[in-house]
């Protein structure tokens, strides 16, 4: 493993100028390495999602896509909208994708991304109408540990699942868990 210095980490939205380093990036996973070396940009183009890298000095060693979604009021715990008026559905930024080089895990990165990726949240909610951040989380333990780590919620009918995840006694057959965070917690000083 290779030690870095969060302090040094910067983050750029992705384009050209970063085609050489994107097609190196191996998290380990096929299909989060195909979108960034393949599909990421041309995503950008068509306004679908927006990727930015995570730098440390001249490496790739993470990125993170995000894209508008909602979340309907049914997949949500009930004191998360007691203080709120009642819609079917609330609006929500997701993360796309997210993911580290393998050579980089376990560092803080991942949170790093997620914390800019609650800032671009909490900024954009100055603007337009966002309460919530969605992910579909792979049915891995380290993801939904990550996810959970940082105060996401699985929707309600995902509670058993990922208890089941955490106490490796998962035996069903679906890739993902729908997991959400309320952006109504206090502003920690996330930035963009
Ligand atoms: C999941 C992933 C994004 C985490 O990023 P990371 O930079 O390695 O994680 P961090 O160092 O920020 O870890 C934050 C917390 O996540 C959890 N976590 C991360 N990696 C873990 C692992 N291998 N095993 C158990 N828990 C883990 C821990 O709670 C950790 O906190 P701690 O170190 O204080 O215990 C990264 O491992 C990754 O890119 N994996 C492959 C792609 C993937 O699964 N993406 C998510 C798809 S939904």
């Amino acid at each position: 493993m290779s030690i870095i210095d969060l302090a040094e980490l910067r983050f750029v939205k992705l384009s050209t100028a970063y085609d050489g380093h994107v097609s190196q990036f191996d998290c380990s996973q096929s299909d989060l390495n195909e979108f960034i070396r393949t599909h990421a940009l041309q995503e950008q183009y068509d306004r679908l999602s927006v990727t930015r890298l995570a730098c440390y000095h001249n490496l790739l060693v993470g990125y993170f896509s995000l894209a508008n979604s909602s979340i309907v009021n049914k997949n949500l715990d009930d004191r998360d909208y007691s203080n709120i008026r009642r819609y079917p559905s609330y609006p929500a930024l997701m993360i796309a994708r997210l993911a580290v080089h393998k050579d980089y895990q376990r560092q803080g990165i991942g949170i790093k991304m997620l914390e800019r990726g609650m800032g671009i949240a909490y900024k954009l909610s100055d603007h337009v109408g966002c309460r919530f951040i969605t992910v579909d989380v792979k049915v891995d333990l380290r993801a939904i540990k990550f996810y959970t780590r940082f105060g996401f919620k699985p929707r309600k009918k995902d509670y058993n699942k990922v208890e089941e995840i955490l106490h490796g006694d998962y035996r069903r057959n679906e890739d993902s868990v729908f997991m959400y965070f309320d952006l109504w917690k206090p502003y920690l000083g996330w930035c963009c």
